[in-house]
């Protein structure tokens, strides 16, 4: 049994991992901290081998070196955080490791894999995301990643990237290619957040087992 601590536990992602965990014949749910639960991370980390955070761009960070501080494997959802910041963290000597995804959506890490291959034919593209009203950040992490990844392959992102928040909308994004003569456009869309917890579950299984303190994006466990 792997016992798993949910951070940002009474939130939209939260509310989910945490029915996942109890879902699981493997996992067991150690914790569920949130503010609005009256429980602070502190008081769940002893009970967690891994814990698995939801919570918000300017929260994310201090609870994964919480997390790492107390030698507890750390999964991190959360987006709009510097990364930069976590790798140092991640340095430090002690023994935890720490697992990053902007998305856990198998459909979203497969268009950012094709989005790569048509950039090395098509280079020029933009990117639009579009999210629910009540996202923190934009543009979003699966947008900027799938830029990253673009770029690395030879792509030109143009900027900006197009950030749409309406209600009704979960998450959703669109790669549009332009050639001489034709477009060609990739699209994923979460309709329930669902769509993200087999990514969370496989990361869950795997952190403590991975090579690397810090490891980003689902494509590494595929
Ligand atoms: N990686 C992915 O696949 C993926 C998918 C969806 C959303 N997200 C990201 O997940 C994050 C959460 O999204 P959401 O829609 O669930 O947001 P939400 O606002 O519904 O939930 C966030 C929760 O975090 C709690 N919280 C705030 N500070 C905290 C702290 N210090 N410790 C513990 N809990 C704290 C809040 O009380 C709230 O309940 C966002 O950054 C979002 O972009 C990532």
């Amino acid at each position: 049994m792997i016992r798993v601590a949910v951070s940002g536990a009474a939130g939209r992602m939260g509310q989910t991992v945490c029915d996942a965990v109890e879902g699981a014949e493997d996992l067991e749910l150690a914790g569920r901290a949130d503010p609005a639960l009256d429980v602070a991370l502190d008081g769940v980390l002893g009970e967690a081998d891994v814990v698995v955070d939801f919570t918000t761009p300017d929260t994310a960070l201090e609870n994964a070196k919480a997390c790492l501080a107390a030698g507890v494997h750390v999964v991190l959802g959360t987006t709009g955080f510097d990364l930069d910041e976590l790798r140092e963290a991640v340095e430090a000597p002690d023994g935890a490791n720490c697992f990053v995804a902007p998305n856990f959506a198998i459909g979203a890490v497969l268009l950012m894999e094709a989005s790569q291959r048509i950039a090395k034919h098509m280079p020029e593209c933009e990117i639009v995301e579009l999210h629910h009203d009540r996202k923190l950040d934009a543009p979003s992490g699966t947008a900027k990643r799938t830029a990253d990844l673009i770029r690395e392959a030879g792509g030109n992102v143009h900027e900006p990237i197009h950030s749409v928040r309406l209600p009704g909308l979960v998450a959703h994004q669109e790669v549009v290619f332009g050639g001489e003569g034709q477009t060609l456009s990739l699209r994923h869309d979460s309709i329930d957040r669902s769509s993200f917890m087999p990514g969370v579950l496989l990361a869950v299984r795997r952190v403590a087992d991975l090579p690397d303190r810090l490891t980003v994006g689902l494509e590494r466990l595929l």
